[in-house]
C-alpha cells in the first residue's frame, strides 16, 4: 500500500508537493473516483490511477532502450552537455533514471535507462560476465595473429589482463568492420584492446548486452521501453528478478 501521492511521484518527475496539489485538485481518480487525500493509500497493483482521465500505467521499475548516438553522454545529468536520460520524451521520463553501463561519448548503440538499481548491478557486475556485443571500425588491416591476440584477452596498456573474447570479420580489408563480444566492462575497453593489438577503432557500436538486441526499427535518439519479453528475460538471465517482479 502506497500513499497516493508517493505513487504519483514514483511514475513521473512531479514532486510530492506537486502531487499534492494535483490530487487536492480533483484531477486524480482512483478507479474513475476523484480522490483529493494525497494521504490515501491504495495498492498501486490493484487499482487505476489516472490524471485528467489518463490512466498511470503503474510500473514498479522503468526499463528503456535507446539507441545512442554520439555525441551524447552516458550519464544521467550533465550541467553542460545532453546525456542519454535528457533524450528520453517526458512520458518516459521519471526521477531516479540513470543508464546501466556506459559508452564513451562517441561510441552509438544500445544503452538501457532504468531506475532498477539491483537489476543494474547484477548486468554490470564482473562476476556475471554478461556478453557485450560490438561492431567496429579499425584503422587498419587486421591479421590472424592480432586476431588471436584480441581472442586471448590482451594485456592493456596498464598492465591489466583483459578476459578471452570473440572477434568475428564481418569485412576485411584496410579497414575492417568486426563483430566484438566481451564479458567485462572496464574503462574504453574495446578501444584499448584493439591499442593492445596495434589498431586504432574509428567508429564503434553497440548493439547488445546479454539477450537483449538493439532494435534495428529504433532511429538513433530514439528509444522505446522494453517489451513484457525482453525484460523476463534479461532480468531472469541476470538472476535479479522473477516474473512476479516486474
Ligand atoms: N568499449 C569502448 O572502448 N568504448 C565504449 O563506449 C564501450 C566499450
Amino acid at each position: 500500500m502506497e500513499r497516493l501521492d508517493k505513487l504519483l511521484c514514483s511514475q513521473g518527475t512531479l514532486t510530492r508537493s506537486e502531487a499534492g496539489r494535483l490530487i487536492r485538485s480533483g484531477r486524480v481518480t482512483v478507479d474513475g473516483v476523484p480522490c483529493r487525500d494525497p494521504a490515501k493509500k491504495w495498492d498501486p497493483t490493484g487499482v487505476t490511477v489516472a490524471v485528467d482521465g489518463k490512466a498511470l500505467g503503474y510500473a514498479q521499475y522503468r526499463y528503456v532502450m535507446l539507441n545512442k548516438p554520439a555525441g551524447i553522454l552516458c550519464v544521467s545529468r550533465d550541467p553542460k552537455a545532453p546525456t542519454v536520460v535528457d533524450l528520453l520524451p517526458p512520458a518516459l521520463q521519471r526521477r531516479g533514471l540513470f543508464p546501466a553501463g556506459r559508452l564513451d561519448k562517441d561510441t552509438h548503440g544500445l544503452v538501457l535507462i532504468t531506475d532498477d538499481g539491483a537489476f543494474a548491478h547484477a548486468l554490470l557486475s564482473p562476476r556475471h560476465h554478461v556478453p557485450k556485443t560490438y561492431r567496429a571500425v579499425l584503422d587498419k588491416p587486421l591479421d590472424e595473429e592480432k586476431i588471436a591476440a584480441f581472442c586471448a584477452g590482451p594485456t592493456l596498456e596498464d598492465g591489466t589482463q583483459c578476459q578471452p573474447a570473440e572477434l568475428r570479420v564481418l569485412q576485411d580489408g584496410a579497414t575492417p568492420t568486426v563483430e566484438v563480444v566481451i564479458y567485462e566492462g572496464r574503462y574504453h575497453q574495446i578501444k584499448r584492446m584493439f591499442a593492445a593489438v596495434g589498431c586504432h577503432v574509428t567508429w564503434l557500436k553497440r548493439y547488445a548486452m546479454g539477450s537483449l538486441w538493439l532494435d534495428a526499427d529504433l532511429p538513433e535518439g530514439a528509444c522505446r521501453e522494453l517489451t513484457e519479453a525482453e525484460k523476463i528475460s534479461i532480468l531472469n538471465e541476470n538472476g535479479c528478478g522473477k516474473l512476479s517482479d516486474i
